[in-house]
């Protein structure tokens, strides 16, 4: 059965998934890179931007999750682009020619375009779509495989509020933000559906995850 996930997502202690005032310059805000770092340091990290090296631990090893059994991404429009890429037809994602998701992508925008094939595997497709809708079409591009449920922030509220999402992991970085899209508005008492799990790392990131309780 596929399922929907979502890995190494990153929220502030005060519940920021990402800052205020994003631009081509500063795609989280004032944030800056503070919410990745973490991820970054790690041997996985190294690896999605071809350098050697990297942490091993426990924040590689939650980072190495995320694309074992990923047949598709969803994301949206936030995540894409700063705030006025549908308007340059140019844009292409700030990844680069080989983006790091290497499956069907489908961007959530109300100002869809021509799908775009990448190197590595990635295929960019545009739709305005509900959440459940988006979902039944990244499952038919999976192949039976899992989706991934990539960002930004609001979407990822929107399928949690939804009940689309079986597992998540969350790592709450150990800054405070202050001001920027929260991720937990609105979902109170969303872990009664869930197992929730937690494991500290020297970094002082926290990895909490959530698995959906099955029903008996
Ligand atoms: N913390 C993390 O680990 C993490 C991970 C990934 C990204 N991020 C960050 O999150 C931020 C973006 O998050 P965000 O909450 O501002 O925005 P977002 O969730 O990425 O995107 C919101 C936009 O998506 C489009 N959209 C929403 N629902 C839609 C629907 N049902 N159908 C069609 N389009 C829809 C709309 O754009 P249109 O105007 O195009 O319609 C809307 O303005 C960025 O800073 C990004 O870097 C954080």
């Amino acid at each position: 059965m596929s399922r929907t996930r979502i890995h190494s997502f990153a929220v502030s202690v005060d519940g920021f998934g990402t800052g205020e005032g994003l631009s081509l310059e500063s795609p989280f805000g004032h944030a800056g890179h503070r919410l990745h770092e973490w991820m970054f340091a790690t041997r996985y990290g190294h690896t999605m931007f071809g350098k050697d090296g990297g942490g091993g631990g426990v924040d590689d090893a939650f980072a190495q999750q995320f694309l074992p059994g990923i047949g598709a991404e969803i994301m949206e429009a936030g995540k894409f682009g700063p705030p006025g890429w549908q308007d340059d037809p140019g844009w292409r994602g700030w990844w680069g020619p080989n983006p790091p998701f290497h499956t069907p992508t489908f961007v959530l925008t109300h100002r869809p375009r021509p799908s775009i094939e990448m190197e590595g595997g990635t295929t960019f497709h545009f739709l305005a779509a509900s959440p459940t809708e988006a979902l039944d079409t990244a499952r038919d591009a999976a192949a039976g495989q899992d989706v991934r449920i990539g960002g930004g922030v609001t979407v990822v509220r929107d399928f949690l509020a939804a009940g689309l999402v079986d597992h998540m992991h969350t790592a709450i970085v150990p800054i405070v933000l202050g001001r920027g899209v929260r991720l937990w508005d609105g979902l109170e008492g969303l872990e009664r559906d869930y197992d929730t799990e937690a494991v500290s790392s020297p970094s002082g990131v926290t990895h909490v995850t959530f698995t959906r309780k099955t029903v008996s």
